[in-house]
Formats: structure tokens, C-alpha cells, sequence
């Protein structure tokens, strides 16, 4: 038997893929938000999409300097997650608040971050509002990952890279430790 389920959570059902810390700006001025929904959207080319709310301050960055980078982080680093998810950049520098390591990025301006298991580096290649949100699709022109995260068929070890997932409001789910294969 199945119950209803208000449409204002029925993004709560597929909310859980990895939540990630987008960075963007510029390398004198980067910012870092939180954001629970990004997924993949082409494999030739690669092709990855970000919800990002039309009043964010990363809003204006993105849509202004066309860049951005996907930061993958392990739950260890949940709480500066969550402090970036939680204050704008508008007034705070989220990098000093969080102690987080601007890495540099090869192809884009805007750093990576150190501390983060992988960094995807991207460029805007179209934008489709929605709502109060815009989606931004974005060209992944480089991607790097810890050593020991994934294994030589290019596939994650969750036990290693210890992502995590929104549920929604200050809940998370942790990636298991076990993997399966059919
Ligand atoms: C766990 C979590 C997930 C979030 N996911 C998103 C998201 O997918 N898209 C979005 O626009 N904001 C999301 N937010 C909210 C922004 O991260 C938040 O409004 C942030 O303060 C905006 O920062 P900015 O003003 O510096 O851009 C999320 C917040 C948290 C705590």
C-alpha cells in the first residue's frame, strides 16, 4: 500500500544523490554554496546540471562569469557544508568563515576545494529557468578525484570517498560501506 505524499516533498524522494559545494566567482573573490541538487545529464559530451535559487548570491556569479566547480566533499567536512548552505556569501567570505583550501583549477578561474575528495570543473553551456530556480547546465571540461576514491574502472569506492546525501532540512544520509554488484 502506498500514501500520498504532499508535491512539496516529492523532491524529498530523489533529493539523496551526493550533496555537493558548488564554488564559483572568481580567484580573487570565490564563493562556495550548497547545493543538494545537481545530476549528471549527457555522457558525450559531459554534461552535468545545478539547481541554483534565482536569490542566491552565487546566482548572479555563475550567471555572470559562465563557470563554475562541482566540489565533492566527505562527510568529515559536514559542518562547513552546512555553514555554507546557511549564509550568503553577500556578506561572508566563505572560505575564511570554513578554513576550506582554494585549490587551483586547470581549465576554469574559479579554485576547487582542497579538502574535497573530487572537484569537477565546468563551464555554463545553457540555462533553463525554473520556478524560483534556474538550472544551469554545465560542460565539464575537467574533473580530478583523491587517489584510492575510484577504482580502475572508474567507478567510486563509497568506503573511501565517505560521500553523503540531503534529505532534506538538517538531515543526511551516509553512502554504505558495501558495495553490490549484479
Ligand atoms: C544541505 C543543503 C542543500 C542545499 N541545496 C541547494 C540547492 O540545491 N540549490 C540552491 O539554490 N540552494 C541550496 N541550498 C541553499 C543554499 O546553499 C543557501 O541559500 C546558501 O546560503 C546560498 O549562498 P549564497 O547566497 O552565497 O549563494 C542548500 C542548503 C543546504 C544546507
Amino acid at each position: 500500500m502506498k500514501v500520498e505524499v504532499d508535491i512539496k516533498n516529492s523532491n524529498r524522494l530523489i533529493n539523496h544523490g551526493p550533496v555537493v559545494m558548488v564554488t564559483c566567482g572568481n580567484r580573487g573573490k570565490a564563493n562556495i554554496i550548497t547545493v543538494a541538487w545537481n545530476m549528471p545529464v549527457s555522457k558525450d559530451p559531459p554534461l552535468t546540471a545545478i539547481s541554483i535559487g534565482t536569490s542566491r548570491y552565487s546566482h548572479g556569479l555563475i550567471s555572470r562569469t559562465g563557470e563554475f566547480v562541482i566540489c565533492i566533499p566527505r562527510v568529515s567536512l559536514i559542518k562547513q557544508l552546512w555553514a555554507c548552505g546557511r549564509q550568503s556569501g553577500a556578506r561572508v567570505d566563505k572560505f575564511k568563515i570554513t578554513g576550506l583550501t582554494p585549490s587551483k583549477s586547470k581549465r576554469v578561474s574559479v579554485p576547487g576545494i582542497e579538502e574535497c575528495i573530487a572537484n569537477i570543473e565546468c563551464r555554463v553551456a545553457g540555462s533553463m529557468e525554473a520556478g524560483d530556480h534556474t538550472v544551469f547546465l554545465g560542460e565539464v571540461l575537467r574533473a580530478e578525484v583523491d587517489e584510492g576514491c575510484m577504482d580502475e574502472k572508474g567507478t567510486l569506492i563509497t568506503a573511501a570517498a565517505q560521500t553523503f546525501h540531503h534529505l532534506g532540512s538538517n538531515r543526511f544520509a551516509l553512502s554504505g560501506e558495501k558495495t553490490l554488484e549484479v
